[in-house]
């Protein structure tokens, strides 16, 4: 499904940014719709943003900063606006650090707890998660093979497998859109959240992320409670696992369940699993015993894949997108389709899910 950028993108000079009109987004949007945008920047420096800046780029325009296009659907197959992306590249270990070397093995070398590695926005995260993996760093291991980019990842917090990115972020590098003014968020002032931070807020979409810093452990403990890690591990024979096997284990476990990105359209999952009071809890696990249930300090979460799983939906298909035969929290596009398929999809599910459960499920995935 991997798109070509369109032809006719005529290029236009704003000193050395290299701005692009009608730009083709079939690349940059892993649900796989033939979306327009009507101006496209990358930016390679922050030079380029301070010039965009400068000329009031952002002033009159519908601006969306985009990552890797693996959490968002656009509800049109034409944004009227300013497309902003990242390709800030780079990853630098102990950055702050005085001495020469930043060769982790050598950093190591004087038994720290902890090494701080600061990865540019426009890396792809699986990539730097391997890296992190190879130099035997410790802290984002379960979050392997997770499609987007490093500047996308504390947005919504991603998650899986027991561990969110919060849990390893030391603090996030931005530019204020509106003025240029470099920002660092620490990470309590992100106020991570299950799939939340201040970012997704409409007014803090100004802040362009530049860089992350990563405080990642250098002797850790792994996290292996997370569902069927542990008898991944069993069945292969690995007693005592270690990073790169854990890694394995949830490539592994990942690719069984979810679709392969570039091949089949879709943004992992697409709902968010919703939290309900105890009361709903209780009334619904007496209807179904077997329901999984994870409680917690607001109330107790239902895994949504469950819920539209036991509504009957898994597997469905209408035209070209339906409702993934492994994992049914995951829409999918066969391609060929268009955005509104999906959201009148989506609305089924939730009216469906709403009917049987009494239960409303919200969207993951950021839709514009
Ligand atoms: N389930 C079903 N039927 C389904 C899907 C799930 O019965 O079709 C049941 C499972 O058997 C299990 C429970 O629901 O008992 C939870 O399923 P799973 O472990 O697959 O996790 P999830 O809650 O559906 C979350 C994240 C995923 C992440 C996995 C693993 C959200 C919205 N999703 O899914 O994240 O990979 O846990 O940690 O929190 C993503 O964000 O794109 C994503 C894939």
């Amino acid at each position: 499904m991997k798109g070509q950028r369109t032809t006719d993108n005529r290029q236009q000079t704003l000193s050395n940014n290299i701005i692009r009109n009608q730009y083709s987004l079939l690349d940059l949007n892993t649900m796989g719709f033939k979306v327009v945008a009507k101006n496209f920047y990358e930016i390679n420096s922050l030079k380029d943003i301070d010039q965009l800046i400068e000329n009031n780029v952002f002033c009159n325009e519908k601006t969306l900063i985009l990552g890797g296009g693996s959490n968002i659907l656009f509800s049109d197959e034409y944004f009227d606006g300013t497309v902003i992306h990242s390709n800030l590249k780079g990853i630098t270990i102990n950055p702050e650090d005085d001495s020469e070397s930043s060769d982790p093995q050598i950093l190591k070398s004087s038994n720290p707890e902890f090494l701080i590695v600061r990865c540019m926005s426009g890396e792809v995260w699986k990539d730097f998660v391997d890296f992190t993996i190879d130099n035997n760093l410790y802290g984002l291991e379960n979050l392997v093979d997770i499609p987007g980019s490093v500047g996308a990842s504390p947005v919504q917090n991603i998650g899986a497998y027991g561990v969110e990115v919060k849990d390893c972020i030391d603090c996030v590098y931005t530019i204020d859109l509106t003025n240029g003014d470099r920002v660092i968020f620490r990470n309590e002032e992100c106020h991570f959240a299950y799939r939340d931070s201040i970012f997704k807020r409409e007014e803090n979409k100004k802040y362009f992320i530049v860089a992350i810093d990563f405080k990642l452990r250098c002797n850790g403990q792994l996290n292996l409670e997370y569902g069927n890690i542990k008898d991944y591990l069993e069945k292969n024979d690995i007693v005592s696992p270690t990073l790169s096997d854990v890694a394995k284990a949830i490539k592994n476990i990942r690719a069984e369940k979810l679709p392969e990105v570039g091949v089949v359209g879709s943004v992992g999952s697409f709902f968010q699993n919703p939290i309900v009071d105890e009361d709903i809890f209780r009334r619904l696990k007496e209807l179904y015993p077997e329901m999984p249930s994870y409680p917690n300090e607001n109330g107790v979460k239902i895994p949504a894949g469950w819920l539209i799983d036991k509504a009957g939906w898994k597997s469905y298909k209408e035209n070209h997108v339906g409702v993934w035969d492994k994992q049914a929290l995951v829409l999918v596009h066969y391609g060929g389709g268009k955005p509104e398929e999906i959201l009148n999809l989506m609305k089924k599910i939730q009216d469906s899910v709403k009917e049987k459960f009494g239960i409303e499920i919200k969207p993951e995935v950021n839709i514009v």
